[in-house]
């Protein structure tokens, strides 16, 4: 949600700051804002409500505002409406303080209400200003003058998230970073040291980062980087080296970073793939998962949210159907506050991109409380989720820009593939021959993504004549409907048009009736043994004035006599057609808001991380 960069060293801090946070754009917020110290400790605030683009005329580039240390923000508003006053950073009372916030402080209204109580006044609704002036009571209080012992007093009254860069005017050129459940890396560069709240921030200036842990302080000077615990004990940190080039974090080329990412597909599902094969087998050996734990787990959850949550409709068909295994999904939101029953010998699959998804993360702990174990699917290294499920299975689908996810979802559904088919070999529920067929069939996903993409122009052309559609419908039986979920989500965020997605056999309960002549219904057919009932499903439709656009494999041609429109797909196993299918339904998405003018890559009210509940 918010973005957050600061830089303390041999260089002006503004520039840098305004650089960190345009890589975090992708992040959506509604405002922006800088504090930059100078040398003689004076914390200069400068903040904007809008686009980054005002915050920098403002700046002069960050060339108005001179200093070697200093704070930027993004803001996505949660708490008080998108302001100047409300966007970061805050000071505390006598502009001692300066602070930066991404979560959310669950208990700012009482610790207001006591801070009140004892003279201290307020400009703005957020919960971010009373960090700053709790800081401020202890620093001038309690803890006079300890910047580390005020911080801890303050970590230890809030509740909530936090990722927080504090400036403190007698400390002038130290940066103070703070972090619970918000994402935030540290990173030291050769001029200085530096902290982000994603990767694309730093990468101009150091591949070299720390992961800082929950609950943990660091303190960056231009020439160290320290950490504490919130006893304000030091530990230590190993660095990690970040593979992804620049590059990667660029559009490639292409007009957005979404159509990129669609196009890396056939690379990251091969990337998630095959490092987990050897010699035709499946290793999973990084899960700590052996064939007797295998063998004692009786039911599996799978949680997550938006398309992560698709991939887990998709994947209980396959691990069901393969590993006889019953498999429960939930929304994750949901889940953590059902008090769900939840058997022991269970395994919980925490699905997540960013890792940092405030509802996933929530649920993978209230597993954990539960004596659930945990795998995280994860695609962010280091994120939250990866840190705390038990066991991480990272998808390489590499950094997705685009607040739509594509690779990531196809890379999730690989994970998926290879745990089902492996939990399906150890618990012999395969039949003679059926192992190595799966995996062939695997590891010949991505050269059949590779051909879908060869014929986007079909599909380019097509979702040309849905711009101004009104309703867009996506129906399917069994996998199909997994597919369909997605489908619908991709087509209504970017395209902004209404669009559900049914099992096919419900329609005639229900949804039928909002079929009106040319609504556009997509039909997806992958599944042998449910194409003929699914077609009747589709002639249902056809009959109340729908225009079917078929989605289908090769050679089921007689799909023609139905559909307007159709799209084939290379055959491939059933269990895996969602990988295929799903592609086409990216791109129908993508093109329509392109045909559309909209900013495909960072759609209205979205963010790419949902890190607040
Ligand atoms: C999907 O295109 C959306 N960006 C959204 O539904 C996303 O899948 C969801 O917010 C979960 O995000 P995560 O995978 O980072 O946890």
């Amino acid at each position: 949600m918010c973005g957050i960069v600061g830089f303390t060293g041999a260089a002006q801090a503004a520039p840098i700051l305004l650089d960190g946070l345009a890589k975090l754009e992708y992040r959506g917020y509604d405002s922006a804002g800088l504090a930059v110290q100078n040398a003689a400790g004076k914390i200069e605030v400068v903040k904007a409500k809008g686009r980054l683009k005002v915050l920098h005329e403002m700046t002069d580039g960050g060339n108005a505002v001179p200093g070697s240390c200093g704070i930027g923000h993004t803001r996505w508003a949660t708490h008080g409406e998108p302001s100047v006053v409300n966007a970061h950073p805050h000071y505390s009372r006598d502009q001692k303080i300066a602070v930066v916030h991404n979560g959310i402080i669950e208990n700012y209204l009482e610790i207001k209400e006591r801070l009140v109580n004892r003279g201290y006044t307020f400009v703005s609704q957020t919960d971010t200003e009373v960090v700053a002036q709790l800081l401020d009571y202890y620093y001038t209080g309690e803890s006079a003058g300890d910047a580390l012992d005020a911080i801890s007093r303050m970590m230890l009254h809030v509740r909530g998230s936090y990722a927080l860069g504090i400036l403190f005017a007698d400390q002038p050129g130290t940066l103070y970073a703070v972090r619970k459940d918000s994402p935030l890396i540290v990173g030291q560069c050769e001029n200085g040291s530096i902290i982000a709240s994603d990767v694309p921030a730093l990468l101009k200036y150091t591949r070299t980062v720390y992961y800082i842990d929950n609950l943990e302080i660091a303190r960056l000077t231009p020439d160290s980087i320290e950490f504490f615990n919130i006893d304000k004990e030091p530990v230590s940190h190993e660095t990690t080296t970040i593979e992804w080039d620049a590059e990667a974090a660029e559009k490639g080329g292409y007009e957005h970073f979404m159509m990129k990412e669609i196009h890396e597909q056939p690379a990251a599902v091969r990337d998630t793939i095959s490092p987990r094969l050897k010699d035709g087998k499946i290793d999973l050996s990084e899960l700590a998962l052996d064939e007797e734990a295998i063998r004692t787990v009786r039911r599996v959850y799978i949680i997550g949210c938006g398309s992560a949550y698709h991939v887990g409709m998709a994947a209980r068909y396959v691990f069901e159907s393969l590993a006889r295994l019953p498999v429960e999904v939930d929304v994750a939101s949901e889940f953590r506050y059902r008090n769900p029953v939840l058997e022991k010998d269970s395994l919980a699959l925490v699905i997540s991109q960013s890792g940092e998804t405030a509802d996933t993360l929530a649920a993978l702990r209230l597993c954990k409380e539960r004596g659930v174990r945990t795998i995280g699917i994860v695609n962010v290294v280091g994120s939250s989720i990866a840190r705390e499920a038990d066991a991480t299975m990272y998808t390489w689908a590499g950094p997705e820009i685009s607040v739509a996810t594509t690779k990531a979802y196809s890379t999730q559904l690989a994970a998926c593939y290879l745990l089902a088919t492996e939990f399906a070999r150890v618990r012999g529920t395969l039949v003679d021959g059926q192992y190595e067929n799966l995996v062939a069939e695997m590891e010949a996903l991505p050269d059949k993504i590779e051909k879908i993409l060869a014929d986007k122009e079909r599909i380019q052309w097509f979702a040309s004549k849905y711009a101004n559609a009104k309703d867009a419908f996506f129906i399917g039986r069994g996998l199909d409907y997994a597919t369909a979920l997605e489908g619908s989500l991709k087509f209504k965020e970017i395209s902004y048009i209404h669009s559900e997605a049914f099992a096919a056999g419900e329609m005639k309960h229900g949804p039928i009736s909002l079929v009106e002549n040319g609504t556009l219904v997509v039909g997806i057919l992958t599944q042998p043994d449910l194409f003929e009932k699914s077609v009747s499903n589709m002639v249902e439709v056809k009959s109340r004035g729908a225009f079917l656009m078929g989605l289908t494999t090769y050679g089921n041609y007689s799909i023609e006599d139905t559909a307007g429109f159709t799209v084939y797909v290379p055959k491939t196993d059933p269990h895996f057609a969602t990988s295929l299918a799903v592609i086409p339904l990216q791109l129908l998405a993508y093109y329509v808001s392109c045909a559309k003018g909209l900013d495909v890559d960072k759609p209205r009210n979205l963010a790419k991380s949902v890190t607040v509940e």
